[in-house]
C-alpha cells in the first residue's frame, strides 16, 4: 500500500501522542495532571447546553455550507465591539478552527508553497500546510525577547519567491506572545509590500494580560483585502469539543475558493452550531471573569516554577501557555519516566515536549509547553510534580 508522500512527511502530533501511555498510567491507578492539552476544565457557559435543548427542529439537517444564519448573525454582532464590520459574506463556519486553517492553506497554497511562522508555533500548522503540499517556514524568535517577531526586518528576511502568507498566532501558542495594533499594522505593510495574505489565528483573543487590551488584524481596515481571520469557540467559550471555527476575510476571491471546499465538505454539526450561536451572544462580563481565571493560573504557574532549579521561562502576555526549557537533555525520556515510573502520593504529571513546535530541526529539545488549563492549585501541585519528578529522574541518573 502507498501512503502519500505528504502524510509521510507529518508527525503525530507532540500534544497527543504520549496519550496512550498515559491513559495506561491512569488505567493502572495513576492521576495525572494534564499539562499537555489547551483543554480548559473551566465550564463551557451553560447557555450552550440551553440553546441546544430549546432547539425543537424535527430533523437534524444539513445546515448550511457557510454557516447557519443564527450563528452569522451572532458573530457578526461580536465582532461589531471590535469595530469590524462584517457581512455574511465575509465568514464561513468551520469544522474548529483547525479546518478554518487547513481551508485556507488548500485555497492560498500551491505545490511548495511557503507560510512564515512565527517559531515556535502551534504543532498542527505543519500539518495543514502539508495537507495543501506547502511548507511551513519559520521566522526565528529568541525567549529573552519573548518569542517577539513584530521587526518586520526579520519577517522580511524568510521570505522567498514561495511565499504566499504570514501566519500570525495571535496571542502565541505555545508563547504567550502579544503584538500591539501597531505591530500587527508593520506586519500588513510588509505583506502589502511583498503581496502576501495574513493568517491571523486569533482564536486567544481575549486572553491577555497585565492590562494589555484584545485586538484584531480585522481593525487595520486599509489592509481588509489581505486578511485572514480565524476564529473558534473552542478556547473563548471553553467549548473545544464543539467543533466550531470561522474563516473569516474580505477578500471575495479568497472567499469564493474557501466556499468551493465549504460546499464539498457539506457543512458543519447543525446542533453545535445552535449552540455556538448563543456563546457568541455572551455579556463582556464573561469575558472579564475567564480572562481573570486564566492570569491567575499563570502567575501560580510562574511562581511554581521558580522553585525549580535551572528552569528558565518568558512569562506569557496571553493565551493560556508557556514554553520553559528544563534542565534536561532528553525531554521526552523525562516524560517517560514521569508517566511510566514516577508518582508522588499515586500522582504525575504530563506536559508537552516543545521539540515539535519547532520546525527548524534541533531546537527545543530540552522544552517543554505547558497549558495553564487546570484550576490555580490543580497546576500548583502539577508543577510541583514536574519539580519532584526532575529530582526522581536525576537520582536516577545518577546526577
Ligand atoms: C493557535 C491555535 N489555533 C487553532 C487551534 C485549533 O483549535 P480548534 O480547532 O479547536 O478551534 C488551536 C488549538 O489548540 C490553537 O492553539
Amino acid at each position: 500500500m502507498n501512503i502519500s508522500k505528504r502524510v509521510n512527511a507529518m508527525q503525530f502530533s507532540p500534544i497527543r501522542k504520549f496519550n496512550p501511555i498515559a491513559i495506561a498510567a491512569e488505567k493502572a491507578g495513576k492521576k495525572i495532571y494534564h499539562l499537555n492539552i489547551g483543554q480548559p476544565d473551566v465550564e463551557t457557559p451553560e447557555c450552550f447546553m440551553d440553546a441546544i435543548r430549546n432547539f425543537d427542529e424535527k430533523v437534524i439537517a444539513y445546515a448550511e455550507s457557510g454557516g447557519r444564519p443564527e450563528l452569522i448573525s451572532a458573530v457578526i454582532d461580536y465582532y461589531k465591539k471590535y469595530d469590524i464590520d462584517l457581512t455574511p459574506a465575509d465568514i464561513i463556519v468551520t469544522n474548529g478552527g483547525s479546518e478554518a486553517l487547513s481551508m485556507s492553506f488548500i485555497t492560498i497554497l500551491d505545490e511548495g508553497d511557503e507560510v512564515l511562522i512565527p517559531e515556535p508555533y502551534y504543532t498542527n500548522y505543519s500539518t495543514f500546510a502539508l495537507m495543501a503540499g506547502g511548507v511551513v517556514k519559520p521566522i526565528p524568535t529568541v525567549a529573552e525577547d519573548g518569542y517577539s517577531y513584530s521587526d518586520p526586518a526579520n519577517i522580511e528576511a524568510c521570505i522567498t519567491p514561495k511565499t504566499k502568507a504570514i501566519c500570525c498566532l495571535e496571542p502565541g501558542n505555545p508563547t504567550g506572545n502579544v503584538l500591539t495594533l501597531d505591530e500587527m499594522r508593520g506586519i500588513c505593510e510588509l505583506a502589502e509590500k511583498h503581496d502576501l495574505m495574513i493568517i491571523a489565528d486569533e482564536v486567544y483573543r481575549e486572553f491577555v494580560y497585565d492590562g494589555r487590551t484584545p485586538a484584531s488584524f480585522g481593525q487595520l481596515k486599509e489592509y481588509a483585502d489581505r486578511v485572514i481571520i480565524v476564529d473558534s469557540v473552542s478556547k473563548r467559550f471553553s467549548a473545544c469539543g464543539a467543533r466550531i471555527g470561522l474563516a473569516i476575510s474580505k477578500n471575495k476571491e479568497f472567499m469564493a475558493g474557501m466556499m468551493k471546499i465549504a460546499q464539498g465538505r457539506l457543512c458543519v454539526s447543525t446542533v453545535d452550531q445552535i449552540g455556538s450561536a448563543a456563546l457568541f451572544r455572551l455579556p463582556d462580563s464573561y469575558y472579564d471573569e475567564v480572562k481573570a481565571e486564566y492570569c491567575g493560573r499563570r502567575d501560580a504557574v510562574v511562581e511554581e516554577l521558580n522553585k525549580i532549579p535551572g528552569f528558565s521561562a518568558t512569562v506569557p502576555a496571553g493565551a493560556f501557555y508557556m514554553t520553559c526549557s528544563l534542565p534536561v537533555d532528553d525531554i521526552e525520556d523525562f516524560l517517560m519516566f514521569l508517566l511510566e515510573e514516577f508518582e508522588d502520593n499515586g500522582e504525575s504529571v504530563m506536559f508537552a515536549p516543545a521539540e515539535g513546535f519547532y520546525a527548524t530541526p534541533g531546537k527545543g529539545k530540552n522544552e517543554i509547553r505547558i497549558a495553564y488549563v487546570l484550576k490555580q492549585e490543580d497546576m500548583r501541585r502539577g508543577v510541583e510534580l514536574i519539580r519532584l519528578g526532575l529530582e526522581a529522574y536525576n537520582k536516577k541518573l545518577g546526577k
